[in-house]
C-alpha cells in the first residue's frame, strides 16, 4: 500500500520545519507560516524519495552537512516555489499595455518609434512574457513602429527550463485568442505528443535568466520600459516588498511602469515617487 502523506516519514518535526523555513525566507524572501507545514511536506517528499532518505528529517539533516545545501538548495528552491501562471493571466495588463503604455512610451523615445524593452521579472514558464510577445508583435503588424525585447527572470531553475524551450501542453492555450494561436504556435509533429511550441520569431526576441529578486542588485540594464512582478511580491513580507519594488523601479526609465499582480497593489505605499495609475498600475 502506498504510504499516506500523514505516515511518520513524511512529517517534519517542528524544529526541522522552522529550520528550512527559515532557510528558505532567507534565500528568496518567501515565508512558510505554520499553516505551509503540510504542504512543504508534501512538496519535499519527493526530492526525500530521489535522494533515497528514509524520511524527511533526515533530509533537511544531511542538508546542513558538509557542503549539501550548496547543490541541494536549488532543488529545494524549485520545490517551495509556487509557479501558477497562465497566458493572458490577469488581461487588463495587456489592454493597458497595448493601448495605453506603448503609445505613451513610444512618444518618449526619440522620433516616437523605439526599442521596448519589457521585463517579466518573475516570469515562472513564461507564459507572462510569450502573451506580452504576442501582444507586441500584433501590434507592431497594425502599423506602430518600433522594436522590443523581453527577458524573463526567475529564482527556479525548473520553471526556466520550461521557458526557455517554450513547449507546453495545448491545453494550456484556452485563454489565448483563436487568432493568436494560429500564428505564434506550432504544433508537435509527433501527434501522440499533444503539445505546442512558441513560434521562433517571439522566442528569438524573448530570453530567460536565473535572477533572485532578494539580490542587492539584479543585472539588468536601467533603461526598461515596463516591468511586471506579478503573483510574487505577496509571499514576501512588508519590508521585503519594499526593498524589492524600490529597486526594480531603479531599472525603468523615466515614465516606465510597473505592473503587480491584483492582491498587490499596496506597493504603491512602498515607494516614494511612484504614480498610481490604475490599482495595479505604477509609472516612475
Ligand atoms: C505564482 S508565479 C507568478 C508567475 C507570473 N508572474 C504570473 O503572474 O502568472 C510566482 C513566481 O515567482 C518566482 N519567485 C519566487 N520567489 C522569487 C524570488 N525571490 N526571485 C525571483 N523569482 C521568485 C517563483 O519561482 C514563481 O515562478
Amino acid at each position: 500500500m502506498m504510504p499516506s502523506l500523514r505516515d511518520a516519514d513524511v512529517r517534519l518535526s517542528e524544529r526541522h520545519f522552522r529550520t528550512i523555513a527559515e532557510l528558505i525566507e532567507g534565500q528568496v524572501g518567501i515565508k512558510l507560516p505554520p499553516g505551509k507545514r503540510l504542504m512543504l511536506e508534501g512538496r519535499l517528499h519527493k526530492r526525500m524519495r530521489a535522494l533515497n532518505f528514509g524520511d524527511l528529517n533526515e533530509y533537511v539533516d544531511n542538508l546542513f552537512q558538509r557542503d549539501h545545501l550548496d547543490a541541494e538548495l536549488i532543488h529545494l528552491i524549485d520545490v517551495v516555489t509556487t509557479n501558477k501562471t497562465d497566458f493572458f493571466r490577469e488581461p487588463q495588463h495587456f489592454t493597458f499595455m497595448k493601448d495605453v503604455a506603448v503609445p505613451a512610451l513610444l512618444k518618449r523615445h526619440e522620433r516616437g518609434h523605439g526599442n521596448l524593452k519589457i521585463w517579466s521579472s518573475a516570469s515562472s514558464t513564461g507564459m507572462e512574457a510569450y502573451t506580452i510577445a504576442m501582444v507586441l508583435d500584433d501590434l507592431t503588424r497594425s502599423g506602430s513602429r518600433f522594436q522590443f525585447r523581453i527577458l524573463g527572470t526567475d529564482v527556479s531553475t525548473a520553471v526556466l527550463r520550461v521557458a526557455s524551450t517554450a513547449i507546453y501542453p495545448r491545453d494550456v492555450l484556452t485563454p489565448v485568442p483563436e487568432h493568436f494561436t494560429r500564428r505564434y504556435f506550432l504544433s508537435s509533429r509527433d501527434k501522440s505528443r499533444d503539445e505546442v511550441r512558441v513560434v521562433p520569431e517571439l522566442r528569438r526576441r524573448t530570453h530567460f535568466m536565473r535572477m533572485n529578486l532578494m539580490d542587492a542588485s539584479y543585472p539588468v540594464d536601467r533603461d526598461v520600459d515596463m516591468i511586471f512582478c506579478r503573483n510574487v511580491l505577496i509571499y514576501f513580507d512588508k519590508p521585503t516588498q519594499r526593498k524589492v519594488v524600490e529597486q526594480l523601479c531603479n531599472h525603468l526609465r523615466p515614465g516606465g511602469y510597473l505592473l503587480v499582480g491584483h492582491s498587490e497593489s499596496m506597493v504603491h505605499s512602498c515607494v516614494p515617487g511612484l504614480k498610481q495609475v490604475q490599482p495595479t498600475i505604477f509609472q516612475v
